[in-house]
């Protein structure tokens, strides 16, 4: 007993027992007597369809740091100083120059984003409901909006706050929250008082609508532009259109920190006391005095350091995005795919992340469980299981959508609301046609995030636009 690999007609299959399935071409989905395939790998380097083309000499990143020289000066100014605790200059410009560019009164240096949304729902959580007794949410039970396609980091602190997550399907214009099921969700839950929206891959998300709903239901907006520094929306930047505005110096990001996270806001009071809640709640006493839990989330001196070296290079960055935006656009053309979309005649994404969505009836089949995935290529079809098998096997780093959060086990039992009203439960064993798919979990099946590295040369994403086209032979 064990498992065994081996391979059928261009196909690597992994069988239990010695039972294969044969998947390559044949409709048999099940191994029909309980056994348990577990893997099905296509062997892209052998198969003919991708012949001539060599791996990537070096791994092509979907996005990764990109270092100038500049922050190992202001990284060793720290050191040989000795500031490389949680105060010094690098914070202070790093504060300014954030706050300058997002058009912002304030900004808090903190140390990731995910502290950043956390002390920014805390403290819409403590405006809407007053300050929690200790060891209870400023949460408590309520009910919170939050975009659906986005990464786990938006909403967990939803729940660090004891609140409840309602997920809000996305659009198809800019993969970000449909003010359209916003609005179903104030009918459905009127007395929520609490958005958390973000801007997905750099898009900037339907503000005008979405700030429109909010402001009629007297709603909070915590703007999770993570993703999102330096793209603007009719000319105005992301991380200035939440009542508080978070974003991410991620290692991953348009710039960054190698971690790192800024809190935005155009009041004195909530940037104070998020400055006090990041350095452990110390109220004005010599001895250490606490009336308020605290937390140890302010960014580092040196951390500071790097991010203020890369500050003159975010329109750089975003230059560069934008150019491998446009080449994998003109190299698709004639493919069945479209790039992830944006509104031209109100947004100006940052291109963080170039993405691709496969047309519907180009999909060869693909199943995707817990943890693994199977998909059966069907001439002139092709899926993004196959699209990041074939980039991976050359040596290029692709990733699927964000699965979205109403799919997630976590938050499975998290109310969902799509444009047509509640997202669960909307299938019915005795009615046909009542097959329910919503705007997130179709994006998930169709689409992926392509290799959008700003070192990326022209000639390797030329291979990877290349690689792409002949999943589709
Ligand atoms: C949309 C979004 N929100 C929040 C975060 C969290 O930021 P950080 O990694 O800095 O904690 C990330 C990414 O990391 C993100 O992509």
């Amino acid at each position: 007993m064990g498992f065994e690999k081996i391979s059928w007609k261009g196909v690597i299959q992994i069988r239990w027992d010695g039972e294969a399935c044969p998947l390559s071409g044949g409709k048999n989905w099940s191994t029909g007597n309980g056994k348990e395939v577990i893997m099905s790998r296509m062997d892209y380097r052998s198969d003919l369809r991708f012949a001539g083309i060599k791996p990537f000499a070096g791994k092509v990143w979907l996005s990764s740091p990109t270092m100038h020289g500049w922050e190992q000066m202001y990284v060793d100014e720290a050191i040989r100083t000795n500031w490389v605790s949680t105060v010094g200059e690098n914070i202070n410009e790093v504060e300014r120059l954030t706050a300058e560019k997002a058009g912002r009164n304030y900004a808090v240096a903190l140390s990731s984003g995910t502290a950043a949304l956390h002390l920014g729902v805390r403290l819409c959580g403590e405006k809407l409901y007053g300050q929690p007794r200790v060891g209870r949410g400023a949460l408590g039970g309520k009910k919170v909006f939050c975009s659906d396609m986005t990464f786990a980091a938006t909403v967990n602190p939803v729940v660090y706050e004891g609140g409840e997550t309602v997920f809000i399907d996305t659009e198809y214009d800019t993969w970000n929250m449909d003010p359209e099921a916003l609005d179903q969700a104030f009918s459905l839950y009127p007395d929520v008082r609490l958005v958390v929206l973000a801007h997905l891959y750099g898009v900037p998300g339907k503000i005008d609508e979405i700030r429109k709903i909010c402001e009629s239901h007297n709603a909070l907006i915590v703007e999770d532009a993570a993703e999102s520094f330096g793209a603007t929306y009719r000319g105005i930047e992301t991380g200035s259109f939440g009542d508080v505005s978070v974003i991410s110096f991620n290692g991953n990001k348009i710039i960054t920190g190698s971690s790192g996270g800024m809190f935005l806001t155009d009041s004195k009071a909530d940037a104070d006391k998020v400055r006090k809640w990041s350095t452990q709640s110390r109220e004005a006493a010599a001895w250490y005095q606490h009336e308020e839990t605290g937390y140890n989330y302010r960014m580092s001196n040196v951390v500071a350091g790097v991010v203020r070296g890369q500050f003159p290079y975010l329109e750089e960055h975003i230059g560069q995005k934008k150019a491998i935006y446009s080449r994998y656009q003109e190299g698709f053309k004639g493919l069945p795919v479209r790039m992830n979309p944006f509104d031209r005649e109100v947004g100006s994404p940052n291109y963080w992340l170039s993405c691709l969505l496969i047309e519907d009836d180009a999909m060869c089949r693909q199943v995707r469980g817990e943890q693994e995935s199977l998909f059966e290529h069907e001439p002139g079809k092709s899926c993004p299981e196959e699209i990041l098998g074939a980039l991976a096997a050359f040596g290029a780093e692709g990733r699927p959508l964000w699965k979205p959060m109403h799919m997630q086990p976590v938050y499975r039992m998290s109310p969902f609301v799509t444009k047509d009203g509640g997202g669960r439960g909307r299938t019915n064993a005795y009615i046909a046609g009542t097959a329910g798919c919503d705007v997130g979990a179709d994006l998930f099946a169709r689409g992926l995030c392509l290799p959008s590295d700003n070192k990326m040369t022209k000639e390797e994403q030329e291979k990877v636009i290349e690689i792409v086209k002949r999943c589709f032979l």
